[in-house]
């Protein structure tokens, strides 16, 4: 659809038809579009200086490295530079794998970390298959998900437990001593918006530990106010050794993504060359923009204004919502990053429509997003999923506007639902 142009958390085509942006484009316009002091901020660096090769220093690239860096957890205090995350991904493998001198790496089944070769590899998602044979050493494992539990749990600590012993029993056939890294999105995102149970980043956190594998938080989909807070892990208080980020960290408005890395695998690369580098690696424009967004969050108090939407507004409006709905199978969330589980039946949770499904067969699906947009909201579709992950700067109104659009459009779910 061609866009005209877009405001805050509205864009509207070239009908003059306007909708309210329930999906933040590719989840990553956290802060909205066109927002003015950033729109400034881009146009003001674009003066001054706009590029130069990664090799040099430049005010823009050191200030926006010194203040990611100071908003993470303690112990990540240096920042490489990539122009997205799929790239972020890339290098924080080769990073684990030169700290370690091992080179198999565990990935989540459901999840997403970029389209390149080596972050296709590690996806656990449908969008690896036409990629495979891919890299090698990839061990994949399941992640926590109650409401589909691998483990056959029953309780959110039963699904903790047991998803944490998976990994150990899959680290003792692997041999703990190969495996350089545990790569996972603390809140998985396109695969669902699956929240952890409480204690399993701490759970993988020891792991780590106690067989000196790296852990890697790819928080490209989850962090800059995704969660309500800087990183998602900071929710859970747990420090990972190396974070990928990109999309939110400057709201799209420029390519940008990077690597967050611990000190101790800083030290690993302070008497060799780290073998990465892109040309455009903490572009001037892009290091601008993410200095301005993590100023206007603060001033405008953006990561609390995100943390209560999800808590006030959009949790107990899909809570209420589900109540009315029997093709809703479950709500989960968290900030502006939300899931409306859909299923034909309740009882047994057979989704709405099939596993990556499309055409005819993804018809119910495309019926509730076109109801949607018809009412003027634009939703967020994957699989049996509607996600609601709007712009963290979306006023309570315009959330509750929204969710009565959502509310709506549920009902041509209803009409696919077993005895309906
Ligand atoms: C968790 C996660 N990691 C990595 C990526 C890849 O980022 P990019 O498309 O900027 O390469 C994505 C994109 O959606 C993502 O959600």
């Amino acid at each position: 659809m061609p866009i005209a142009g877009a405001s805050g958390s509205w864009f509207w085509d070239h009908s003059g038809n306007r909708y309210l942006d329930f999906s933040s484009q590719l989840v990553n316009v956290n802060i909205g579009y066109q927002h003015p002091k950033l729109v400034a901020a881009i146009q003001e660096q674009a003066g001054r200086l706009l590029t130069v090769s990664p090799a040099f220093a430049d005010e823009s690239r050191s200030e926006a490295a010194a203040m990611i860096a100071e908003r993470a957890p303690a112990r990540l205090n240096k920042v490489f530079f990539t122009n997205g995350g799929a790239e972020a991904v890339e290098n924080a493998v080769r990073m684990a794998r030169l700290h370690t001198g091992r080179h198999k790496v565990m990935a989540a089944y459901r999840s997403y970390h970029g389209a390149t070769a080596g972050a296709i590899a590690l996806t656990g998602d449908p969008r690896r298959w036409s990629s495979e044979p891919g890299s090698g050493g990839v061990v994949r494992y399941w992640g926590p998900y109650l409401y589909r539990s691998a483990f056959h749990a029953a309780t959110e600590s039963e699904e903790c437990d047991r998803a944490l012993q998976h990994l150990r029993d899959l680290l003792m056939v692997e041999g703990a001593h190969t495996i350089a890294a545990i790569v996972l999105e603390p809140v998985v995102g396109t695969n669902g918006i699956l929240v952890p149970p409480d204690g399993y980043l701490a759970g993988v956190r020891a792991i780590c530990d106690e067989f000196g594998i790296v852990m890697v938080a790819d928080e490209v989909m989850a962090g800059f106010g995704r969660c309500g807070e800087w990183f998602a892990v900071d929710r859970w208080g747990v420090e990972p050794d190396l974070i990928t980020f990109a999309k939110g960290v400057n709201s799209g408005y420029v390519p940008l993504g990077g690597v967050l890395i611990s000190d101790d695998i800083a030290a690993t690369f302070d008497h060799r060359p780290f073998p990465g580098g892109l040309t455009y690696s903490g572009h001037p424009l892009a290091c601008a923009s993410a200095v301005a967004l993590i100023r206007i969050f603060e001033e405008e108090g953006i990561l609390d204004h995100a943390r209560d939407l999800g808590s006030e507004v959009i949790g107990p409006g899909l809570r209420e919502i589900a109540g009315r709905h029997p093709s809703v199978g479950e709500v989960r969330g968290l900030g502006v990053f939300w899931a409306v589980e859909l299923v034909r039946d309740r009882g047994t949770r057979e989704p709405l429509v099939p596993f990556n499904t499309s055409g005819d067969a993804a018809a119910a699906m495309n019926a509730v997003a076109a109801a949607c947009k018809q009412r003027g909201m634009w939703p967020f579709v994957h699989f049996n999923r509607l996600h609601v992950v709007p712009p963290c700067t979306t006023s309570a109104d315009e959330a509750r506007q929204g969710l009565a659009i959502l509310d709506e459009a549920l009902a041509v779910a209803d009409e696919h639902t077993v005895g309906a």
